[in-house]
C-alpha cells in the first residue's frame, strides 16, 4: 500500500522543481522533453516533443523555428499546453497559459550557448517544410560550414524562444490500485495567488 500523502499544496513551482529535480535523477534520458500543443485559427490542434530550456516563476521556455509549423500556429493563437510524462516516475504534470517570444538577448544567448554543430543544423533547417532529398540539408550544412569556419553562428531572426506563463498547472500522480491523485492550480493572470484543488483521477 501507498502511504505517501496527497499532493500538496503548496506553490506548483515548488512543486516543479521537487518533480523535475526527481525526473533527472531517475529518467535514462531527457527529463526535460515535454509535448507542446498548439492551436490552428481554425482550432485544429498539434503536438509534438520540445525541450524545457528555462524555466521559473516567469514560466516555461522552449526554443524553436518560428517560421515552422508551430511556429506559424504560435504566430497566430499565442497560447499553448505543456505536458511532461515521466514513466519511470509514473507522473504527468500539464501547464496550460499564454505565451510570449523571448527577447532577442535571451534567444542569443541560448543559442550561442548550444554547440556549435547544433547552431549550423539548426540555421541551415527550414523546419517543417519539404525537403526535396536529404543531401539538400545536408548540403546547406556545409555551405554554412564554409561561410563560417569557426566560431559562433549568427542566429537566423526566425529562430526564437518562447515562455509560457501558466494559469493551469495540473500534477497527476499514480497510486495504488489505480485510485490515483491529481492536483490542479489555477490563477487567472501571473499577479494572482494560485488557487487549487483536487481532482477526481
Ligand atoms: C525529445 C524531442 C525533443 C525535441 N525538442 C525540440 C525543440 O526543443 N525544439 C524544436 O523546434 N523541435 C524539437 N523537436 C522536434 C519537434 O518534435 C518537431 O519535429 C519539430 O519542432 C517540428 O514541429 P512542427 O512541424 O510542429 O513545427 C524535438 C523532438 C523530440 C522527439
Amino acid at each position: 500500500m501507498d502511504h505517501e500523502s496527497a499532493i500538496p499544496e503548496t506553490d506548483p513551482f515548488a512543486l516543479f522543481e521537487v518533480w523535475f529535480g526527481e525526473a533527472k535523477a531517475s529518467e535514462p534520458n531527457d527529463a526535460n522533453a515535454m509535448a507542446l500543443a498548439t492551436a490552428s485559427p481554425e482550432g485544429f490542434p498539434s503536438v509534438r516533443m520540445v525541450l524545457l530550456k528555462g524555466h521559473g516563476h516567469d514560466g516555461f521556455v522552449f526554443y524553436t523555428n518560428a517560421e515552422s509549423r508551430k511556429g506559424e500556429q504560435i504566430r497566430a493563437n499565442m497560447r499553448a499546453a505543456l505536458l511532461f510524462h515521466w514513466k519511470s516516475l509514473r507522473r504527468q504534470i500539464r501547464i496550460e497559459g499564454p505565451l510570449t517570444e523571448v527577447s532577442e538577448a535571451e534567444a542569443d544567448a541560448y543559442f550561442h550557448s548550444r554547440p556549435r554543430v547544433s547552431q549550423i543544423g539548426s540555421a541551415a533547417s527550414d523546419q517543417s517544410r519539404p525537403l526535396p532529398a536529404r543531401q539538400v540539408y545536408l548540403d546547406r550544412v556545409a555551405a554554412l560550414e564554409d561561410r563560417f569556419p569557426e566560431g559562433d553562428i549568427p542566429r537566423p531572426p526566425h529562430w526564437t524562444g518562447f515562455r509560457l506563463s501558466p494559469r493551469r498547472m495540473e500534477f497527476w500522480r499514480d497510486r495504488e490500485f489505480r485510485l490515483h491523485d491529481r492536483r490542479l492550480f489555477t490563477r487567472h493572470d501571473e499577479k494572482e495567488a494560485w488557487s487549487n484543488t483536487l481532482l477526481y483521477p
